[in-house]
């Protein structure tokens, strides 16, 4: 990833709609997760699919986003930023990029090694892989636990940029925001 910084002092609209267009359909995905137990057992195989073609979408967008951040450094901070939202925000950023890949991983190997077929409406993809419960059972868990950790990283990581807008007001928020 390239960290030196740039000299404008706002993220680019690229930066901007990859930023929120993954930020929308987390929510959406993670609700639709969250919320499975809720729909009754003959419409659940629809809400998965959905899950799991919408949550393939943000695996899409996040390579696309990576491969466009190597070549993009984020604007350099704000002179009033303090040193503990420099040494953490990057770790933040990496280890939620590194999510944002992982996450749908597991939850597509949690997917297909339950013989389950994507159905895209005009088309059904069919992996062909027979299901096993020994492949599918720890990568529902694992997939669950990690959905959970995003959830409380990416939760953290939206407050400290709230406590930036509204408390310190140094700007920051700003950077993110669109207009
Ligand atoms: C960033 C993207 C994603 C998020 C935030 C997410 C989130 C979640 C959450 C919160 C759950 C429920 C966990 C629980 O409490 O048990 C879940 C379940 C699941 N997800 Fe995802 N998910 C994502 C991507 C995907 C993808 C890409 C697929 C498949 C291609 C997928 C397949 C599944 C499956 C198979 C389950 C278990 C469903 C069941 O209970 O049978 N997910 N996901
Ligand atoms: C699913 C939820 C979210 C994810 C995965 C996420 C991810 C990220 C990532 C990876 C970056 C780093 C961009 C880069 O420099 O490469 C970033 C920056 C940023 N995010 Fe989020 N974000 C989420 C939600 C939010 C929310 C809810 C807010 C505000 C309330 C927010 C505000 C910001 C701001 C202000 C920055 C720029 C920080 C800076 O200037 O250094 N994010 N976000």
């Amino acid at each position: 990833m390239s960290d030196t910084p740039s000299t404008s002092t706002r993220y680019t609209l690229p930066a901007i709609l990859f930023h929120w267009t993954s930020f929308a359909l987390i929510v959406f995905v993670g609700a639709l997760g969250l919320a499975f137990d809720l729909f009754p057992r003959g419409g659940r195989m629809f809400w998965i699919n959905i899950h799991a073609i919408a949550g393939l979408a943000i695996l899409a967008i996040a390579f696309m986003r990576i491969a466009w951040r190597r070549r993009h450094a984020p604007p350099a901070y704000p002179a009033e930023t303090p040193e503990l939202t420099k040494r953490l925000s990057h770790p933040v950023h990496m280890l939620l990029y590194a999510l944002m890949i992982v996450l749908p991983v597991i939850g597509f190997i949690a997917f297909v090694w339950h013989a389950r077929v994507f159905d895209f409406g005009l088309f059904k993809v069919d992996l062909g892989v027979a299901s096993d419960k020994l492949v599918f059972g720890p990568a529902e868990k694992i997939h669950a636990l990690l959905a959970y950790g995003l959830f409380g990283l990416a939760s953290l990581h939206g407050l400290a940029a709230l406590w930036h807008r509204f408390a310190r007001k140094d700007g920051l928020m700003e950077r993110m925001w669109p207009g």
